[in-house]
């Protein structure tokens, strides 16, 4: 595909072979998050639920070394301009690695790795019967659902925007989604609804058009487990962007390996990162999540 290509619903963008050095355009607070974009010179446009191994060109090593492996990111946002396509990440500060990229400042260097991984499905092929989309997003994991709202109204397909916050230190990314459309939830009631985004979702799919719609989900491993096991019960097909310590992000190190209800494992950063609900047991995975 060409570099400037949005790729349709659903279709996985191949990476080109290794990585890219991209310029650092901006870095702007987003509640209590940052994003920050970089222009990718020779990359392909990626899919909603695609990431990039991301690390920095000075100062990724710091005491002991660390961070030292690049680390992994959804894209939250994409596009084309003039001398590449725009990058945006949605960054939550945890560690070594995410706190150099939440610094990174306009002009500095950053390496990219990507598109990776399988994206969302368009909701057809998700389910045959689903016209629509529900997009539930929980904490840092609201950045893939930013670029897959953008990409399925682009394609006519209407989406419902449910995002949930522990508190106001730990939300933001709201910039992204550009619409008031979102319900919000927050668990100590400083946004929306008090209480649990799956709170909204169950009042949704206890409607008559929940069979038209199928259910997208990005964030903490509980949240993600009682969305599976929300429309599992409902009879709903979901799918969920799942998270694991990533060393590779390419398939050699077996790290990321996640057990399938049939028995056996995927390896979640080439078979998912998005996964449908009804291969897995549970999405409580050891080592997942924040
Ligand atoms: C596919 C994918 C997409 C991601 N997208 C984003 C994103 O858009 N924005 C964002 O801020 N973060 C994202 N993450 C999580 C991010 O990769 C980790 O927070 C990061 O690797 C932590 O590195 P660190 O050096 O800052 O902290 P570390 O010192 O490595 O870890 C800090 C804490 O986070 C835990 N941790 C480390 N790596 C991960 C991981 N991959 N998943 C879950 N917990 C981890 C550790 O157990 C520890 O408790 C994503 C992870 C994956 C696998
Ligand atoms: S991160 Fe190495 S195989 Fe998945």
């Amino acid at each position: 595909m060409t570099a400037n290509r949005s790729p349709r619903l659903g279709e996985r963008v191949v990476a080109p072979f290794g990585r890219r050095r991209c310029e650092i355009k901006r870095n702007l607070p987003s509640g209590g998050y940052r994003i920050f974009s970089a222009l990718d010179p020779a990359g392909p446009v990626p899919a909603a639920g695609q990431f990039y191994m991301l690390a920095t060109d000075s100062g990724w090593g710091g005491d002991q070394g660390r961070p030292y492996l690049a680390r992994a990111f959804s894209v939250a946002d994409a596009a084309p301009e003039d001398g590449g396509v725009r990058l945006d990440f949605l960054v939550q500060a945890v560690g070594p690695g995410t706190s150099r990229l939440a610094a990174l400042e306009p002009g500095e260097g950053l390496w990219v790795h990507g598109p990776l991984g399988r994206p969302f499905s368009a909701p057809r092929d998700v389910s045959e019967g689903a016209a629509g989309a529900i997009l539930v997003g929980g904490g840092i994991g609201v950045a893939p659902l930013a670029l897959w709202r953008r990409q399925l109204l682009a394609a006519g397909t209407p989406a419902r925007v449910l995002l949930g916050f522990r508190d106001r230190e730990n939300s933001g990314g709201l910039d992204l989604f550009d619409c008031s459309e979102i319900r919000l939830a927050s668990e100590d009631g400083h946004s929306g609804h008090r209480g649990f985004v799956t709170d909204l979702l169950a009042v949704l799919l206890e409607g008559d058009d929940t069979g038209s719609a199928a259910v997208y989900a990005c964030g903490p491993p509980a949240m993600l487990e009682a969305v599976r096991g929300m429309c599992a019960e409902q009879g709903v097909a979901c799918e969920l962007a799942m998270e694991t310590p990533m060393a590779c992000g390419f398939g050699a190190c077996f790290g990321c390996a996640v057990p399938l209800a049939d028995g056996g494992y995927l390896r979640l950063c080439v078979d998912g990162p998005v996964v449908r609900g009804d291969q897995l047991e549970t999405a409580l995975v050891p080592g997942s999540g924040h």
